[in-house]
């Protein structure tokens, strides 16, 4: 313990020299708490602003769906590319290493699958996202579907609530039921709705018109899903327009985990999202880095 006599008498004050307030690189995640920013700042590079998350949750609602059959052969090679990793606890516990020191936004919503309701859901303990050491929640939201919408804004709501008090950001995700048009004006509606409720960051859909539209009336980041699986060309493009509109990143899955080559496909993924490459630019990377492997 210092005693009384070893505190020496401070002399620079730096008078005359305002403090340093730094800005922060988010949109809208300037007002934020520490903790919070800590944990974005961990998924978005402040270098680019921008994040490649690799999502292979789906496994919660469609079981051992194509490429992810053994997440330990399949996925396990291609985190260390990934600047943050979205999964579910499931996943986390039993087979992503503890080492690979990667973000977790967790899949922090779930309820129902593919063969029944989906967007039926409930949310877990925040305890457990705090054992995870999540740097982000993922709720699923259904704008637009009658049964589950209020069910799913509550659970965006009570996550948000939840997560504040431990400085964990949330992910508002976009459902899109089968009757609703994944179009600008959809999209726009449905991703303000999850920024007006509180969320952090809110992953939605790409669409070929006025997606710019939907970066705009966001007023946080934006990151887009992969969808269906594309010809490798089609998902650079797709990614390159998203980005080149406004997104934040991707948070893509299948385009990448069920790509001919999924480590060449991240790879040129993140040429795309970080060094602002084309996506002929990008097609090219990946033809050179596949086959390298
Ligand atoms: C499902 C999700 C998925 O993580 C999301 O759809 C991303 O995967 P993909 O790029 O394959 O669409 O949020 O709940």
């Amino acid at each position: 313990m210092p005693d009384n006599d070893s505190i020496v008498k401070g002399k620079n004050f730096g008078i005359g020299t305002p403090q340093k307030t730094e800005g922060y690189f988010l949109k809208g995640s300037s007002h934020l708490d520490w903790g919070v920013k800590d944990r974005l700042s961990r998924v978005f590079s402040p270098k680019s602003g921008h994040s490649v998350m690799l999502a292979f949750d789906h496994g919660y609602i469609m079981g051992p769906t194509s490429g992810l059959e053994r997440m330990d052969l399949t996925i396990t090679p291609l985190i260390e590319y990934a600047d943050c990793i979205m999964c579910t606890r499931g996943a986390l516990r039993s087979v992503v290493p503890p080492t690979c020191n990667k973000p977790v936004s967790l899949r922090y919503s779930a309820g129902s699958t593919v063969l029944t309701d989906l967007n039926e859901e409930c949310v877990m303990d925040i305890e457990e996202a705090v054992r995870l050491n999540a740097s982000l929640l993922a709720v699923m939201v259904a704008v637009g579907d009658p049964k589950h919408e209020g069910l799913t804004i509550r659970n965006l709501t009570k996550t948000i609530d939840l997560g504040m008090k431990y400085g964990i950001p949330t992910l508002g995700v976009t459902a899109v039921g089968k009757e609703l048009v994944r179009d600008a004006r959809y999209l726009s509606l449905a991703s303000r709705i999850c920024a007006e409720n509180g969320a952090h960051v809110v992953k939605t859909y790409f669409c070929e018109n006025d997606f710019e539209q939907v970066t705009n009336s966001v007023p946080v980041p934006i990151v887009i899903a992969g969808g269906k699986k594309l010809p490798e060309k089609e998902a650079l493009e797709m990614a390159y327009q998203a980005i080149d509109q406004g997104a934040a990143g991707v948070d893509m899955g299948r385009n990448i985990f069920q790509a001919e080559h999924p480590i060449a496909m991240i790879q040129a993924i993140r040429s795309i999202v970080h060094e602002g490459n084309t996506s002929d630019k990008a097609y090219d990377l990946y033809q050179t880095l596949k086959n390298e492997q």
